[in-house]
């Protein structure tokens, strides 16, 4: 039946949830995101993966459901408390690395680094240091972020802030970009 359902869910997806349920965590990607995001993963074989803000781990988790044995993933959250879930479900994999940082700091220093999918799911990555993340990702490469549908918990003016994001991507004749009014609101966008 043709319907929002994914097609593989991640193994430790319901212990991630039950954990992040219970500390109340209030920004969860969407299965659909995942679901996205796994099958984008899919498509790169060997690749080098970034997450901006792991969360608790709802999207690294799909993400590395989709990745091959030999791909890898860091993944960036300021907040130890919610990357430390993800950690007790999925740090016994080899190819993930959980950075405990400032996203901003953190992109700010990478010279060298270069990846075939972003998802940028916090500020840094999207709302500042833009630049710098997309001067990371390679040719080809997938830069994906969500929420850009109007969210219940949006502050007053962020309306205008995804908008202008929007604009701003849209402009670029350096990438190629589509953008989903489903789920949260996704933008999908490969550099040329
Ligand atoms: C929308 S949530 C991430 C959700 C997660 N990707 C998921 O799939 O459920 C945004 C995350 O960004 C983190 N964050 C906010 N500001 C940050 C910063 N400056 N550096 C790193 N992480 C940050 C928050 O702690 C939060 O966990």
């Amino acid at each position: 039946m043709f319907n929002n359902k994914p097609q593989h869910y991640p193994a430790s997806l319901e212990a991630i949830q039950a954990a992040s349920e219970a500390i109340g965590f209030s920004m969860p990607s969407d299965f659909q995101t995942g679901a996205l995001l796994q099958t984008l993963a899919a498509s790169k074989p060997k690749a080098s993966v970034l997450e901006i803000g792991t969360g608790t781990g709802l999207a690294t988790a799909w993400l590395l459901a989709g990745m091959d044995a030999t791909s890898n993933l860091i993944s960036i959250d300021s907040e130890a408390s919610y990357q430390t879930i993800a950690n007790e479900c999925l740090g016994q994999d080899a190819r993930l690395q959980l950075v405990c940082t400032d996203a901003a700091d953190w992109l700010v220093k990478q010279d060298h680094a270069t990846f075939d999918l972003i998802f940028a799911d916090a500020w840094p990555g999207k709302y500042a240091n833009l630049e710098e993340t997309l001067n990371l990702l390679k040719s080809g490469g997938f830069y994906v972020i969500d929420d850009m549908l109007p969210q219940p918990n949006w502050p007053a003016g962020h309306d205008k802030k995804a908008d202008d994001l929007t604009h701003y991507l849209e402009s670029r004749t350096d990438v190629q970009l589509v953008k989903m009014a489903w789920s949260t609101g996704i933008m999908l966008v490969v550099k040329k």
